[in-house]
């Protein structure tokens, strides 16, 4: 972890306009004004215990009610809700079932092609039970890791819930990643089986999944993996291999449609999902039962101000953090009417979203940042035919957001009449932990504004001091929070190193470092400029700058790379690769396009860099550490300011500038 000791932080965003909520969305809202959420925050901050320990019995459903709410006496590994046993499907499904709810669309889903299916809360019930009846016919169990590699289909989230109703957690690996991505997620994790389609349909081709799960099996490459579960989506051929592969409509549809919950400890591991830290490989977070559960349903109920006619679409994949906590386990927590979308806007049709919004009445649509500046890029004309008049919430997540496309997102896609929540968080919270509350929180284009209740965010300098208002530092958390993530898996020194133990104040007190830099301003609202440490944020996916650099290295051509973000207008940042070549090669346009092509099939097209500049040598400090800061400033086209004084060679600057 090294966040740039010499690089201070600085904001130079001056964003002076404010919009606050109308009194009609704040007669009508949960948390109607910010003197409720103020009371909340001080309720929250003055007895922790109360307010966590009266949410989790009121919002949950427990199957043996718990003894404490919390155990911090052996930080930063938090134990919530112990002596209670409860489960996440149930608590999404099951307890949904014994009165109007039951018959209420649970999930909207629409493939690329046009096809819809929806599903009730009885009928995703049913189909969850006979998914998890399959599983356990596969001779998983409790506490046996499922990997999903999945397109954007029900069964991705059917899996999902499937998994958490025996106590499988679930290792859910984006589809876009790389078979060499998988198996290294596989191997780490152990997983028993996965879960994985034929294909899935994507900017108008079938997009295929399979082949890539047998080249990450193959050769005995991850002995763990005992059976292949197989959604048949685009109906493209594919291999199965007999004894361990088999489709899951032949399995699935074969099943009971009854599958008791299994009670499941509240510290019990409910999934793993791996992201990309500074330093080697990604980290699988580990997410458990309980507290994951009250924090996913919490934050989508006051984020979302959720009421019981809405139509609710965040635009991620299940892939990601935000697919799981605010596509699958928030939503259907609440009850909430949930949509799913396997495809994404392209030139065939570049208004699918508004087309969508349209035709299935949403009300409350959530996406990213990078989409909005794609979307602004490409004019209003295109969102200006449909009618999203029955939208009423509009949120982002992933990045920051530029005021510019916050203004744009208001005005084009909110009618200048949705207030807009810009939802800070990370793999790691389980669900958002900065943003405003519609109906009480007034609202400045670029900012998450506050933190909610319950959590207690700082922004701090390199010592873990507090900064002044309007100073640069970073963004901390300074209490556990039932959604924190519990450990890496197989690596519990790495979540105390990384986490909690990198910034250290002088109290001694363990405070959470979020690898983000923020500033807060005179009204307490945070900031967030983006990442202080070697990851970058690439259309708000996360890549850690040293995985890119060892698949560069692991080609045969290369002998030293350094990777670093440059400020992109559409992405947030671009990848660009710094590269020394092998004695014998030369540079040649052939050679870049190879590597760009190697690096995505190591990792992922997503992990592409956008640029790859050659030279013979990188610079490098007397010790031999690569000094990023020039790499970013020559990378973004800068003057490369600051001390360049412990450069071992100083010539290299001079070359890399040409
Ligand atoms: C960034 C995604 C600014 C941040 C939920 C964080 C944001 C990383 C915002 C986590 C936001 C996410 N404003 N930055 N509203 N939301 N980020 O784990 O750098 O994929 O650390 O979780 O995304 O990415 P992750």
């Amino acid at each position: 972890m090294s966040p740039d000791p010499s690089g201070t932080i600085k904001s130079v965003l001056q964003e002076q306009r404010v919009f606050h909520p109308s009194a009609e969305l704040a007669s009508q809202s949960m948390v109607g004004s910010l003197e409720a959420y103020r009371r909340m925050a001080e309720q929250a901050k003055t007895d922790p215990d109360s307010f966590w320990g009266e949410a989790a019995r009121t919002e949950l459903e427990w199957f043996e009610p718990f003894d404490s709410v919390l155990d911090w006496s052996n930080p930063p590994f938090a134990r919530w809700f112990e002596g209670g046993t409860t489960n996440l499907s149930f608590n999404c499904l099951d307890r949904h079932l014994n009165g109007p709810k039951a018959d209420k669309t649970a999930l909207i889903w629409e493939g690329e092609p046009g096809d819809v299916r929806r599903f009730t809360y009885r009928e995703l019930h049913a189909e969850v039970c006979r998914a998890a009846n399959a599983l356990k016919a596969l001779g998983i169990g409790k506490g046996d890791l499922v990997a999903l590699y999945m397109p954007m289909v029900p069964e991705a989230a059917i899996a999902m819930l499937a998994c958490a109703r025996i106590g499988a957690p679930h290792s859910v690996v984006f589809g876009g990643f790389s078979a060499e991505a998988l198996r290294d997620r596989l191997v780490d994790g152990e997983a028993k089986a996965v879960i994985t389609a034929d294909g899935g349909f994507r900017k108008d081709k079938a997009v295929a999944l399979k082949p890539a799960v047998d080249a990450a099996l193959a050769e005995g490459a991850c002995p763990s993996v005992t059976s292949v579960l197989v959604v048949q989506r685009t109906k493209e051929s594919v291999v199965m291999e007999p004894g361990r592969d088999q489709w899951w409509h032949e399995l699935v549809s074969a099943q009971s449609q009854e599958c008791a919950a299994e009670p499941m400890a509240s510290e019990d591991r409910l999934f793993v999902l791996y992201t990309s830290g500074s330093t080697g490989k990604p980290k699988g977070v580990v997410h458990s039962t309980a507290g994951y559960n009250l924090w996913a349903h919490l934050t989508f109920k006051w984020i979302f101000d959720i009421r019981d006619e809405d139509v609710y679409w965040c635009t991620a994949d299940v892939g990601w953090i935000t697919g799981h906590s605010y596509i699958v386990y928030g939503p259907l927590s609440n009850g909430a009417t949930t949509v799913m979308y396997e495809g994404a806007p392209r030139p065939s049709k570049p208004g699918a979203f508004w087309e969508l919004i349209q035709k299935h009445g949403i009300t409350i649509f959530y996406t990213a940042p990078t989409a909005i500046r794609a979307f602004m890029k490409s004019g209003r004309a295109v969102p200006d035919q449909y009618d999203m008049s029955s939208l009423r919430l509009l949120g982002t997540v992933g990045e920051p957001i530029n005021p510019e496309a916050w203004m744009w997102y208001r005005e084009v896609i909110g009618g200048d009449r949705c207030p807009i929540v810009d939802t800070w968080w990370q793999t790691e919270t389980g669900g958002v932990m900065i943003s405003p509350l519609p109906g009480a929180t007034p609202t400045k284009p670029g900012s998450a504004t506050l933190p909610l209740p319950g959590i207690e965010a700082d922004v701090v300098d390199a010592q873990g001091e507090p900064v002044d208002v309007d100073e640069g530092g970073y963004l901390i958390v300074r209490r556990p929070w039932p959604g924190m993530m519990r450990t890496v898996h197989g690596n519990p020194q790495r979540f105390r190193e990384s986490y909690w133990e990198y910034l250290r104040p002088k109290d001694g007190s363990f405070i959470y470092f979020a690898g983000d830099g923020a500033r807060r301003d005179s009204d307490g609202y945070f900031w967030v400029m983006g990442r202080v440490d070697d990851v970058i944020n690439v259309s708000g996916h996360r890549l850690g700058t040293m995985e890119i650099e060892s698949a560069l290295v692991s080609h045969p051509a290369v002998s030293e790379a350094a990777v670093v973000g440059r400020p992109d207008d559409l992405k947030g940042e671009a990848i660009v690769a710094f590269v020394t070549l092998e004695g014998s090669r030369e540079v040649s346009d052939a050679l870049i396009q190879e590597l760009r092509v190697h690096v995505g099939k190591e990792i992922g097209p997503i992990a592409r860099p956008d640029e790859i500049r050659c030279s013979d040598a990188l610079p490098k400090t007397r010790s031999g550490k690569i000094m990023r800061r020039i790499l970013r400033a020559l990378a973004a086209g800068e003057e490369v300011k600051g001390d360049t004084s412990t450069l071992e060679d100083r010539s290299v600057l001079d070359r890399l500038r040409a």
